[in-house]
């Protein structure tokens, strides 16, 4: 196919994708349902670790409701780099569709082929996910209560570099083109969610996050969109900074507890999160919601360490993340009690345990035991 080919290709995919999103059927309220079905992925590396770690905690915390059938857990399996690679499809038919039988599910990090692996070029498997099941906002909170900071993220997550990234053209032996896409749609969802977050929370302050003196075209679509909808919120103080600068006052402490609810496209977000993440203590630390009004998944917001499962200390591994996660997940469902109970408990945590990844740190069987005791 030659270049011309491909790009009317890429720009007759996006105007159909528009339309879908402007003839959306009315979202699923979660917490209404009358019967909630949780999966469980483990992953790869210390993935299924960690995950092991959220079944044991939520089983326990979520018993009577698993006892009279209003919750239900389904284990699933298949989301390896093994099965993965051997099927040449970065999400499996069978697991894609056993994910779509469930409400929600919790999802331990996956394995992303990179250049120099020697594997197949797959897409990320979380990628993926996201776009088939249309998670569109990962939430993302940081908080460090002694600094007062009390952030949470919107990371726009279906569209801007990430909805190409697999189909970007080799135009020629020195010239690669990539692509970014923003929509009008895709913004104001994610811009609505956040709004409606900020409001909930007592009027917290928005700020959108873009570099559009520079990316005119769809960083200038996502500003003037969230502006738009910020409109419907006079109460709420919304302001807008460069993703560079954005960077620097987040570690301004003479400042940084102003900030609020942040709106980010995809990119940004992905790299903003990751230092907002550090500032609360670490990646390890930090968990992730990826919501759509169909299905919602739940994960940490770290990678696999293949490396630390390699060298035998995948028992080491720090599970806090996906437990924050699964608060999420609670939340989410309507067991907000059961996510305060979950919350305190990994709030007790802290300090009391020394997650070094090694040898010298605690384990996860001993987190959890811990949380277990104190739910
Ligand atoms: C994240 C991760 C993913 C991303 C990777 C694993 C594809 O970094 O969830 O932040 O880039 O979104
Ligand atoms: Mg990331």
């Amino acid at each position: 196919m030659d270049v011309n080919n491909k790009f009317n290709a890429i720009i007759e995919q996006q105007l159909k994708r528009v339309e879908a999103l402007k003839n959306a059927p009315a979202p699923v309220d979660f917490a209404k349902l009358e019967k909630v079905k949780i999966g469980f992925v483990d992953g790869d590396g210390v993935g299924p670790i960690i995950t092991d770690s959220c079944r044991k905690v939520l089983g326990e915390l979520l018993k009577d409701s698993i006892a009279s059938g209003k919750i239900e857990f389904k284990d699933i399996e298949g989301l390896t780099i093994e099965n993965r690679v051997e099927k040449l499809n970065t999400l499996p038919n069978e697991v894609l569709d056993a994910i779509k039988e469930c409400n929600v599910f919790l999802k331990g990090p996956t394995m992303t082929p990179g250049k120099g692996d020697g594997l197949p070029e797959l897409e990320s498997a979380n990628v993926a996910l996201r776009k088939n099941l249309d998670l569109f906002a990962n939430v993302r909170p940081v908080t460090v209560p002694e600094k007062n900071i009390d952030w949470v993220f919107f990371r726009e997550n279906t569209e801007g570099e990430y909805a190409l990234g697999s189909q970007g053209i080799d135009v020629s032996e020195d010239l690669a083109i990539d692509f970014k896409v923003i929509t009008s749609q895709g913004t104001r969802r994610l811009a609505e969610a956040a709004f409606k977050y900020a409001k909930s929370a007592g009027n917290k302050n928005v700020t959108i996050i873009t570099k559009a003196n520079i990316m005119k075209k769809t960083d200038g679509k996502f500003l003037e969109t969230c502006y738009d909808v910020a409109k419907k919120y006079p109460e709420i103080k919304t302001d807008d900074l460069y993703v560079d600068i954005c960077s620097a006052k987040l570690i301004d402490y003479t400042s940084n507890s102003r900030f609020g609810v942040f709106i980010l496209p995809n990119l940004y977000g992905d790299i903003i999160t990751d230092e907002a993440a550090q500032i609360q203590g670490g990646v390890g630390t930090a968990g992730s919601a990826n919501v759509g009004d169909r299905y919602a998944m739940f994960e940490a917001i770290h990678g696999s360490a293949p490396r630390m499962v390699k060298e035998g200390r995948g028992k080491y591994s720090n599970p806090s993340s996906m437990l924050r996660a699964s608060v999420m997940m609670l939340r989410h469902i309507g067991h907000g009690e059961d996510a305060d109970r979950l919350e305190k408990a990994l709030d007790a945590s802290k300090g009391k345990f020394n997650m070094t990844g090694r040898e010298n740190g605690n384990t996860a069987d001993e987190l959890t035991d811990f949380i277990i005791k104190n739910l």
